[in-house]
């Protein structure tokens, strides 16, 4: 584990190890320890941020370390035309290990290609969020007790909601029934049903009832509509309030579930619903300086660890990613790389009559060649 930029490419016995060092985290959260004494933490956040950037920053002054970055790039020389690459190899020079968070979608994979420190991604566009993730997680595990099995309902912009997506790949090797409600043009991206579907086997449905998503939910997971991701204002207007989850949604949903959100939220939970026990997403924002800590003292080789991964290679291929919101679209140098489809893929598309599929290794969406 020399860097986290996707908690997908963890298996199930690396998420299972993540979580265990953020659960020894939980007391220490509170109390402070003497661990990264020395270590420099930089967070370098390109879009704005609460709660994942003050977290990193708490969970590495917990730990007895320290913190330099900037909340904005706009006082930094990313202003003058400094690329992505050259502003980690210059901040590699004074930190010890970086948390970015960038616009573009495959950001954080590219800054560890060139950091020589470890890299975490805090969040890059609407592709992932995976320190999130682990607090989700860590959220579900401790509230429910679980992660197997469970009816996880999500709900919002699952489009452009990189929480939700980071969930639903995070959450599949738990055999989860994923239930997504969703406004036309917000559905999860069609890369990660399918490879949810066809390479993770995951139960995958899609319907526009609230309500009746609502009663099985164990988990309702919340998502903002992203208005920043849209072209348009009247885009996003078309959508707003699309789905709120009010006192009347609540009362549906069984006694034991959990209501969740990654936060900020605008009007997809009422504040009516703050006050039922199931509401949960403060207490989630609890759960971030542990999740931090353990990434943190992890990816530092501050505790001893083994946190099984899987390595995905890239091939380099004379073929530009056609995600205008891909990290190469806007750090031209970088080269094309992508992810053959595995096997099992191949011959399901074989069968359809569709060409070879390969996978950006930046940012997920798929191209036929
Ligand atoms: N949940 C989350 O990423 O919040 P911020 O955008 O405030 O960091």
């Amino acid at each position: 584990m020399r860097h986290f930029v996707d908690l997908s490419r963890f298996t199930k016995e690396g998420v299972k190890e993540l979580l265990a060092a953020a659960e020894e985290m939980v007391p220490r959260a509170r109390d402070g320890l003497d661990l990264a004494r020395g270590k420099i933490l930089a967070t370098l956040f390109y879009e704005p941020s609460t709660r994942t950037r003050l977290s990193f920053e708490a969970a590495m002054l917990r730990l007895g370390g320290s913190c330099l970055g900037f909340a904005d790039a706009r006082a930094s020389s990313v202003v003058k035309g400094e690329s992505l690459a050259d502003t980690t190899r210059t901040v590699d020079k004074y930190a010890d290990i970086i948390a970015l968070r960038h616009p573009a979608e495959g950001a954080a994979l590219a800054c560890s290609f060139y950091a020589g420190v470890p890299v975490i991604n805090a969040g890059d566009g609407g592709h992932l969020h995976p320190s999130q993730t682990l607090l989700d997680l860590l959220t579900i595990k401790s509230e429910l007790g679980r992660l197997e099995g469970l009816n996880v309902v999500l709900v919002g912009d699952l489009r452009y909601g990189r929480t939700a997506s980071s969930l639903a790949l995070a959450l599949a090797p738990f055999k989860p029934r994923l239930v997504c409600v969703a406004p036309e043009g917000l559905e999860l991206p069609p890369h990660v049903v399918r490879r949810l579907r066809l390479e993770l086997g995951t139960a995958v449905e899609e319907t526009t009832d609230l309500a009746e998503a609502a009663r099985v939910a164990d988990c309702l997971y919340v998502t903002r509509i992203q208005q920043e991701r849209f072209f348009s204002t009247d885009d996003y207007l078309k959508v707003k309030g699309s789905y709120v989850v009010d006192r009347r949604v609540a009362a549906l949903m069984p006694p034991g579930a959990l209501i969740l959100h990654p936060l900020p939220r605008r009007d997809e939970v009422a504040v009516e619903v703050d006050e039922d026990p199931r509401a949960r997403y403060f207490a989630q924002m609890h759960y971030g300086v542990p999740a931090r800590m353990a990434l943190l003292a992890l990816l530092l080789r501050l505790i001893p660890r083994e946190v099984p991964s899987r390595e995905v290679k890239g091939e380099e291929l004379a073929l530009p990613c056609p995600n205008p919101r891909c990290v190469t679209a806007s750090e031209e140098y970088l080269k094309s790389l992508y992810t053959p489809l595995l096997d099992r893929e191949e011959s399901l598309f074989a069968e359809l009559g569709e060409r070879k599929r390969y996978r950006c290794l930046y940012c997920d969406y798929e191209v036929a060649v």
